[in-house]
C-alpha cells in the first residue's frame, strides 16, 4: 500500500552544529560519495566551516530537513543560478538519510521541497545529476523533474569531467 503519511520540512540554522554533523554523517556515506560531485570525505571541522559560509549564502533559500514524523529523511541543498531572464532559478541537491533509502522518500521530498521553492518565488528547480546515478534519476522523474540535457560539468577543483543529465521543473 502506498505510504500517505505527510513529510514535513525543518528549515536548518546556521547555528545548528548537531545539525552539521548529521549531515556530514549522510554525505560521508559511500554510496553519497559515489554519486556526488566532490567524492572524498570531509572532516567535521572543515565540514562546519563550509557549512557555515556557504549553506546560508541566500537567506530566502536555506537547506532544510524533510521529516517523516519527527524522523529526518532527508537534506536538501539550493543554489541561486543567474538566469539573464530575470527569473529566479536554484539548483537542488538531495541526499536521503542512509538508512531511509528504497521506500520513494527521495522523490516525495522533492515533491514537498518543490512547494516550498515555489512559496519562496522560485520559477524553475534544476537538478545536475551524474548519469550513472538512475536512483536519482528515478527520483526526479517521479517527482515531476522533466529531461533537458545530456552533458558535461567540469569539476572545477577536482578537474573531472562527469557525464552528466539536466533534469528542470517549471514552477511557474
Ligand atoms: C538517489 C536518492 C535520492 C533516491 O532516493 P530513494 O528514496 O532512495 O529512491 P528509491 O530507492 O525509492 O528509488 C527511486 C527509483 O529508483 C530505482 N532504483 C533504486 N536504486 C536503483 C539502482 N541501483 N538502479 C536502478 N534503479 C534504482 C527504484 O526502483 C525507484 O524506481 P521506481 O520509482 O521506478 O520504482 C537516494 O538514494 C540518495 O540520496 N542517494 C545518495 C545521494 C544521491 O545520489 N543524491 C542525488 C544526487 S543528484
Amino acid at each position: 500500500m502506498a505510504d500517505v503519511t505527510e513529510l514535513t520540512l525543518e528549515l536548518c540554522s546556521v547555528t545548528d552544529e548537531a545539525a552539521a554533523r548529521q549531515i556530514l554523517e549522510w554525505r560521508n556515506d559511500p554510496v553519497t560519495l559515489s554519486m556526488f560531485f566532490h567524492r572524498t570525505p570531509k572532516t567535521v571541522d572543515e565540514f562546519w566551516r563550509e557549512y557555515q559560509r556557504d549553506y546560508f549564502v541566500d537567506p530566502n533559500l536555506p537547506p532544510l530537513f524533510v521529516l517523516d514524523g519527527d524522523r529526518r529523511v532527508s537534506f536538501l541543498r539550493f543554489k541561486r543560478i543567474a538566469d539573464p531572464s530575470g527569473r529566479c532559478c536554484c539548483d537542488i541537491s538531495i541526499n536521503v538519510a542512509p538508512t531511509a533509502r528504497g521506500k520513494r522518500l527521495g522523490s516525495r521530498s522533492l515533491l514537498v521541497a518543490a512547494e516550498f521553492l515555489r512559496s519562496r518565488g522560485v520559477d524553475e528547480i534544476v537538478a545536475e545529476i551524474r548519469v550513472e546515478n538512475t536512483a536519482s534519476v528515478r527520483s526526479f522523474e517521479n517527482a515531476g523533474f522533466g529531461f533537458h540535457e545530456r552533458t558535461n560539468k567540469l569539476i572545477a577543483d577536482t578537474g573531472e569531467d562527469c557525464a552528466i543529465v539536466v533534469y528542470r521543473k517549471q514552477l511557474s
